[in-house]
């Protein structure tokens, strides 16, 4: 059976980096995995108890059930301040709250692009403490953090090489990550 992986990206800009490497992944993954892009982000309100006590925003439920119903997930995500921007940490927050959490032993893969020399490197060791209290299963290496991704991507498109190679590398372990611990 074919792997699919579900993708989500914590930047909303159309001109994202992080975006344009969310969009090269269909083509730098290993044979027999198939991608879908979480859509909506953007679109689930700020989390509110008061808010999910009326019913979860359809944004969420279905978020959550393409995510229960992929064999992964890979999450792209730029750094703010240090950390995950609120946007993604605001959709992570509402999907915990989910009945039958959807990360809850899902395997997940991290990638972050930013503009500076650390390529988002704090943000993806954010974003794997809050994979604790998930339970999700975060594969460890390798790991892809794309430094000065302005020089890396032209014209929405990821054009460097390197970044390509580092990529395909992570995907391809993650097929074997995603066999091993949750098939
Ligand atoms: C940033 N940026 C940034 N970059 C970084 O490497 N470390 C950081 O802590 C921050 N902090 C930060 C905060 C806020 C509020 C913004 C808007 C930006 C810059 C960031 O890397 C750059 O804007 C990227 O282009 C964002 O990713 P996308 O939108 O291109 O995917």
């Amino acid at each position: 059976r074919p792997l699919s992986v579900v993708t989500l990206c914590g930047s909303l800009r159309a001109g994202s980096y992080n975006a344009a490497i969310q969009r090269a992944l269909p083509e730098l993954a290993p044979e027999g995995m198939s991608f879908s892009v979480l859509e909506g982000l953007g679109d689930i309100p700020l989390y509110d108890a008061d808010l999910q006590a009326k019913g979860f925003p359809a944004a969420v439920t279905a978020m959550g059930e393409a995510i229960r119903a992929a064999d992964g997930i890979v999450i792209v995500t730029p750094e703010y301040n240090y950390s995950i921007p609120g946007v993604l940490k605001n959709g992570i927050d509402w999907l915990s709250r989910l009945p039958d959490t959807p990360f809850a032993g899902k395997p997940m893969a991290i990638q972050s692009a930013s503009m500076s020399v650390l390529g988002g490197v704090r943000a993806q060791y954010h974003l794997r403490q809050v994979a604790v209290f998930l339970d999700a299963l975060v594969l460890n290496k390798p790991e892809v953090m794309v430094a000065s991704a302005q020089q890396r991507v032209q014209d929405g498109k990821l054009t460097d090489e390197g970044t390509r190679e580092v990529i395909r590398k992570q995907l391809a372990a993650f097929a074997g990550f995603i066999e091993k611990v949750a098939r």
